[in-house]
This record gives structure tokens, sequence and C-alpha cells, in this order.
């Protein structure tokens, strides 16, 4: 059992969230992420370790469905019926020299870990962080304290630079021809746009997949993806991929492949618990 011993809400419908969990804080390395279960009854979901201390897994995540309502809703003090990680591969971090990290919405929180460590590792990190509005920004300080450069952008311009992370990435590329490597994490749609920036400039370029999960070992195939015309599995090959060599329409396809029944559950989940839908 793990118990919940903080959780505050940083951002409209983003949650942050300690759980007591000392053998897997021990273990846990950038880019790794656990499976929880709220409850028996419950579905398994795949949140990224985005800090530990002291025996305690920081997780950040959005409401954006039944079970992350859920959880949520759990208070401070109560138990998890499962949490089990560190699950997938750590991220390769090395020397590399420049390199830039991406993080757009709640993927700001899964990048900080990827950000200190390369940081930690010598590497000059440029950060570039995104969100849809000023209010939904997170992580800003935190990953300001491990950046060697932050920039921010919002899409509506209320704070930063108004646009998308990819226009300011490009715009690195153009005048810093010595970046060795690019992570980026948020949603699926914008990582594939920021393959798209950066493989005229022949950048490397690392995407963590948030593919739909249920067992997380590598049997059950749900999380399915192509790499480089292969078979691969997000929850034990990645969640980290060459972005340049993942097969995007089928990857896009897959993720969305359950909406109208996520949906659904969710629509009947607000009616019993009454919680009110948050934006995503
Ligand atoms: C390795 C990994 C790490 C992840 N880390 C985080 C994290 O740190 N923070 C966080 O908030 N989320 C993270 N996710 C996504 C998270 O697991 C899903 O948001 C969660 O499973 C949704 O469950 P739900 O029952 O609340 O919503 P569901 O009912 O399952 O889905 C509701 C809606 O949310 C969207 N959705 C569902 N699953 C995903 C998904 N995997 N990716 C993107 N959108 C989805 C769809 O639009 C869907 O209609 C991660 C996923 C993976 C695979
Ligand atoms: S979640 Fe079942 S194989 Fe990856």
């Amino acid at each position: 059992m793990s118990r919940i011993t903080y959780k505050r809400e940083i951002a409209p419908g983003i949650i942050l969230m300690d759980v007591k969990a000392p053998s897997v804080a021990e273990k846990a390395r950038a880019g790794q992420f656990i499976i929880l279960m709220t409850d028996e009854m419950g579905e398994r979901i795949p949140i990224t370790i985005t800090d530990r201390e002291n025996g305690t897994v920081r997780m950040v995540f959005q409401v954006v469905g039944k079970t992350t309502a859920k959880l949520s809703a759990v208070e401070v003090g109560a138990e998890l019926f499962s949490f089990v990680g560190p699950l997938g591969r750590p991220s390769e971090i090395d020397n590399y020299g420049s390199v830039v990290t991406v993080g757009g919405g709640t993927g700001i929180a899964s990048v900080y870990p990827i950000t200190r460590a390369l940081k930690e590792a010598g590497n000059r990190v440029t950060s570039i962080i995104g969100a849809k509005t000023k209010d939904l920004l997170i992580f800003e300080e935190e990953m300001r304290k491990v950046s060697t450069e932050l920039l921010v952008t919002t899409d509506d311009g209320s704070y930063g630079r108004k646009g998308l992370v990819t226009q300011v990435l490009d715009e690195i590329l153009q005048r810093n021809k010595d970046v060795r490597k690019v992570w980026v994490v948020g949603p699926a749609p914008m990582m594939k746009a920021t393959c798209d920036i950066t493989r005229p400039h022949r950048v490397k370029t690392i995407v963590s997949l948030n593919s739909i999960m249920v067992d997380g070992t590598g049997m059950c195939g749900t999380c399915r993806v192509t790499v480089a015309g292969e078979t691969k599995f997000t929850c034990i090959d990645g969640p980290e991929f060459d972005g340049h060599l993942v097969d995007w329409h089928e990857f896009l396809n897959r993720l969305n492949r359950y909406r109208e029944q996520e949906q659904h559950a969710f629509e009947a989940y607000k009616r019993e618990q009454g919680v009110r839908k948050r934006p995503r």
C-alpha cells in the first residue's frame, strides 16, 4: 500500500501529489513512470515520476477522465490500492554538450527530471516550456533552476512569448548548429510537430510516448507502437523513442481508439460524483 502524503492543485485541473513508496523512490531514474490503481475495481494508469525524495514519489497529473478524477479525489493520508514501479527504461543521460528540452502542458513536469539529469551531467540545457494560457503554465521556477536558459510560450500570449514551443525551437536550431539532441514531452500532436521541426536540422529527437497501457509488463500488447518498422512496447521498450522513427499515424490512431468509451465512463462518473469537468 502507498500512502498519499501531499496533494495540491497547482493549476486548474492539474494536481501535484506525493506518495510514500520507498522502494520505487530508491530505484527511480529520469524518464521512468509508475502504474497505479486507486482502488481494487479501478483502472491501471501510468504517470511519470517527476521527483523523488526521502522515500516519496512526486507526480503531476491532469484530470482528463474517470481515473484521474478519482485519483484527484483521494485524500491525503489515504492509501492507493497499487503503485508499481519504476517502470520503463530510464532516459539516456550523457554529456552531449548543447541540448534542448521541450515540455508542453503537464509534459513540463515530465521533462523536468530529464532536464535536471542532463544539467547535472554537464550539458548546456536550453529548455522551452509552453501552455495554452498563463494559468495552465506549471513548473516554471523548477525548470528555471535546472536549465541553463529557459524560454516560455503561451498559445494566447498571456505570458511569455505568444505562440507555440515549436516556433521557438525552430529559431534556436536555425541559429545554434551545436545542438546535439532534443527531448520533448507533451501532447502527442505537439511531439509529432516537434519532430517535423527537428528532422530537417538532423537533430536526434527523443519523445516520451503516452500510449494507453494496461499491464505495463509487455504482455497485453495495448501499448504497441511501430518504431523504425519494428513493433515495440512503450511500457518495456520505452517510453522514450527516437521520434523521427515513430509511426505517428498509427500512434495517434491508437491513442484515440477508446475515446468514445472513455468519454462515456467519465460522464457517468461525473453524474455519480458531481465532479466538474476540468479544462484539458
Ligand atoms: C508512460 C506514461 C506516462 C504518463 N505520465 C503522465 C503524467 O505524468 N501526467 C499525466 O497527466 N498523464 C500522464 N500520462 C497519461 C495518463 O496515463 C492518462 O491521462 C490517464 O491514463 C487517463 O486516464 P483517465 O481514466 O483519467 O482518462 P481516460 O478515460 O482513459 O481518457 C480520457 C481522455 O484523456 C485522453 N487520454 C487518455 N489516455 C491518454 C494518454 N495516455 N495520453 C494522452 N491523453 C490521453 C483522451 O482524450 C481520453 O478521451 C502518461 C501516460 C504514459 C503512457
Ligand atoms: S501495457 Fe501491456 S504490453 Fe505494454
